[in-house]
């Protein structure tokens, strides 16, 4: 029988997912602005063994929720890139939004961090639930979820063939000759879509990975069908058992019918804790109107069932 293996992956919830949890620790509550809160978190993950550190990403802040909550916050990317050189092999994965920023510039930012990394760096891909952050970016409103989703296709098109723009062999890098780059193995993306017009290649080569590792967490029909056809994670909180095994069937599906291997895309539930499972179940439950929150209190983790 083959060997199986367990992943886990830690959601990092800045002090803690409970609104109070930063009142019971003893450490300085300062303690969640500054970068050494987070490496800590990264190298006990990390000793661990766990696959991956996973940081949301929240473009905006209800005020009502700041009074007694701390929830910095800070931009994924930086924090992820950051974390890059206090660690050695763990999985960085930062959320970026399909919404609120433009396509070449995450391309860049997420392959920046893969180099910087050495080819550790994931992208949570998300069309962002929370509505205040309209306002912050001058858009009038915040669009529905089909509207967003149908973005999000595209911007997930354009991102990689900017990550393609460079051929493997693309860079020369020879000294005698004088060529850095191989200009016929330079593919400029010239793309022209509904929502986005993206026309030039990124200044560096093809990050180590090619292309950083794809997470997704939606689970609507729209969200699966995200999933289906880009993702090679899928963070997921399902009620029970038994919705948690008929929702990854019907991606596995999905993912067959979109032409890749299901074996391709791994899912990763969200474990429950005591505090979750004393109250009555609904779906979506980790979703509210205000904004997104995690499945679990307290760091959530997750695994990745193969096979
Ligand atoms: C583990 C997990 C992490 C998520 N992280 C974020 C996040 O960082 N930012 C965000 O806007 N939404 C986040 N979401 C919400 C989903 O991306 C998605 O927007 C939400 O589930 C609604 O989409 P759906 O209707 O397709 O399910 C997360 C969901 C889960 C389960």
């Amino acid at each position: 029988m083959p060997e199986r293996q367990l992943h886990f992956n830690v959601l990092v919830m800045d002090s803690g997912y409970h609104e109070s949890a930063w009142r019971v620790l003893e450490a300085d509550p300062r303690a969640v602005l500054g970068l050494g809160h987070y490496a800590a978190i990264a190298r006990i993950a990390e000793r661990g063994l766990l696959d991956s550190l996973f940081f949301a990403d929240y473009p905006g802040l209800a005020e009502f929720r700041v009074e007694f909550m701390p929830q910095p916050h800070f931009d994924p990317i930086d924090l992820v890139s950051a974390l890059a050189p206090l660690t050695t092999h763990i999985g960085l994965i930062a959320t970026g939004s399909t919404t609120y920023s433009a396509p070449w510039d995450l391309a860049r930012r997420f392959a920046s961090l893969d180099f910087l990394s050495k080819g550790r760096a994931g992208w949570n891909v998300v069309t962002t639930a929370t509505a205040v952050a309209a306002a912050n970016f001058g858009t009038a409103a915040h669009p529905d979820p089909a509207a967003r989703y149908a973005r999000a296709d595209e911007y997930v098109d354009v991102v990689q063939r900017v990550w393609d723009g460079w051929e493997d062999e693309a860079l020369v890098a020879s000294r005698e000759s004088g060529v850095w780059a191989d200009r016929s193995r330079l593919h400029p993306p010239g793309f022209h879509g509904e929502h986005f017009d993206v026309a030039g290649i990124l200044p560096f080569p093809r990050s180590p990975q090619g292309h950083p590792i794809l997470a997704q967490a939606g689970s609507s029909p729209a969200g699966i069908a995200l999933a289906a056809k880009y993702a090679d994670v899928v963070f997921t909180a399902q009620p029970n058992v038994d919705e948690g095994v008929s929702f990854r069937r019907e991606l596995r599906a999905q993912v067959s019918a979109s032409g890749r291997s299901p074996d391709a895309l791994h899912v990763r539930p969200a474990s429950r804790s005591s505090w979750d499972r004393r109250r009555p179940r609904r779906r979506n439950a980790g979703t509210s109107s205000k904004g997104w929150r995690a499945p679990s209190s307290g760091g959530a983790t997750s695994c990745t069932c193969r096979g």
